[in-house]
């Protein structure tokens, strides 16, 4: 893995930054977003750890004030070479509707296009909704084409 990856940032002008770096992430926090995403639950803290690990998380944090509080996520799975999922798109409610996830998708996209050997990305979301069109207009995503098809199939740590 190229670990420039885990160790990028970008400062946004009205007080917040994005860390790729996972030693940053407070875990209890993360698991708080985990216990309000409807499609995720909260996680014992090894999981936890486990799950950060083996991610590469772009961590926002508003550093308005010292404690740099994090207030939003976005998480790939990823092999950080050849493919990439793009799970857990989370901001807190209070920061929503400001263009920080615009601004997340901007240096999600710089990173891809950064990776020379990636084939692709892929996520899940449901059709037609707003979240749809952010990924679509902010970040390039597009339907699979025909006749590709996605399959899934529910773990025992589903929330629905
Ligand atoms: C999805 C989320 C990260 C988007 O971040 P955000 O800061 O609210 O979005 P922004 O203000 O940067 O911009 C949203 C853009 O995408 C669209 N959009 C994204 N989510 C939207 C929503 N829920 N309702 C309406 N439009 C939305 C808008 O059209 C807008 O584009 P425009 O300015 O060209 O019209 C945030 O709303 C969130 O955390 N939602 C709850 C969790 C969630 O649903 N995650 C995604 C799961 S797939």
């Amino acid at each position: 893995m190229d670990p420039s990856l885990l160790n990028r940032s970008w400062t946004h002008e009205q007080g917040f930054q994005l860390s790729t770096n996972p030693n940053q992430i407070p875990l209890s926090d993360l698991n708080d977003f985990f216990s309000d995403m409807p499609w995720a639950n909260p996680l014992p803290e090894a999981a936890l750890r486990n799950l950060i690990r083996q991610s590469l998380c772009f961590a926002l944090y508003d550093v308005h004030n010292a404690d740099h509080k994090l207030v939003g996520i976005a998480r790939w799975i990823s092999d950080f070479v050849s493919v990439a999922y793009l799970t857990d798109v989370y901001l807190l409610p209070a920061y929503r509707s400001q263009g920080l996830g615009k601004w997340m998708m901007s240096c999600i996209d710089e990173t891809f296009h950064s990776m020379e050997h990636l084939r692709g990305m892929i996520l899940i979301v449901d059709r037609g909704g707003g979240e749809e069109i952010l990924y679509r207009k902010y970040l390039g995503m597009d339907d699979l084409q025909s006749p590709a098809i996605l399959l899934d199939r529910k773990g025992r740590g589903s929330a629905r």
